[in-house]
């Protein structure tokens, strides 16, 4: 039997991974991980623990164990509602963090190769393609430039009723990009058997339609 297909999106902040991966999904009617979420998790049980983001064997510890759950679009940690928080700026900063840690990577790895089920995944973060599915069916790297992405990330808090200033939201993007492409382990890089897609100047559906259109020609 054929193994269940991934189609692994990686890219850098706020390119619009979750936004394309999550329609596709649905448009395929694959699963959808989020991986990013459970290192943002990881830094927001370490924060509330009171354990240092480098304190690697206490946060590996955490992430091994992480009393998360995925309940119709909430994220609950222990319990309690967290979909707010780990999108606050403290856990993306924390997560590129703890991110950093081999052996966080380690304590994280077969939760996420876990999603893979019938009839397909869909997967996005920064090393779907490099580490956690070497073998999917499509890869793709999503960008965009730094400043269109600092860009829709300040609509994106706009919306939500939030204040932004978008040099600051641009100069925590670049930070955060420089560490997660600078790591030793499972850095961003675009593999070499990846498709390109720069989006600085495409809608969301265009996106989403040539993510299709990839897949369905290997499918096929
Ligand atoms: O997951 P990631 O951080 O890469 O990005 P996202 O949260 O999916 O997307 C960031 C914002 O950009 C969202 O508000 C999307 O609606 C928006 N976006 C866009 O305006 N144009 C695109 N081509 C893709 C995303
Ligand atoms: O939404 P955005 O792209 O800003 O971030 P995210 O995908 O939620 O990821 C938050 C942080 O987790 C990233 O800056 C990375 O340091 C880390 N991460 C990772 O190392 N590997 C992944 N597969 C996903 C996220």
């Amino acid at each position: 039997p054929l193994p269940t297909p991934v189609i692994a999106i990686d890219g850098p902040s706020a390119s619009g991974k979750g936004t394309v991966a999550a329609l596709v999904a649905q448009a395929l009617g694959f699963h959808y991980l989020d991986s990013g979420s459970l290192y943002r998790l990881t830094a927001l049980a370490a924060l509330r623990a009171g354990i240092a983001l480098d304190d690697e064997a206490r946060v590996a510890a955490l992430a091994a164990s992480l009393p998360a759950a995925f309940v119709g679009g909430e994220i609950l940690l222990g319990g309690e509602p967290a979909t707010e928080a780990i999108r606050r700026e403290e856990c993306s900063a924390g997560a590129s963090r703890v991110a950093a840690l081999p052996a966080v990577r380690a304590a994280l790895l077969e939760r996420q190769r876990a999603y893979r089920q019938a009839p397909g995944l869909v997967a996005d973060g920064r090393d779907m393609g490099s580490v956690v599915f070497p073998d999917a069916a499509l890869k793709v790297f999503l960008t965009a430039t730094a400043e269109e992405r600092a860009n829709r990330r300040h609509k994106q808090l706009i919306e939500k009723g939030m204040s932004a200033n978008i040099s600051t939201l641009l100069q925590d993007l670049q930070e955060r990009d420089a560490r997660d492409a600078a790591r030793s382990v499972a850095p961003l890089q675009k593999c070499a058997d990846a498709e390109l897609l720069d989006t600085t100047q495409m809608s969301i559906e265009q996106a989403v339609q040539a993510v299709l259109t990839w897949y369905r020609a290997r499918a096929a």
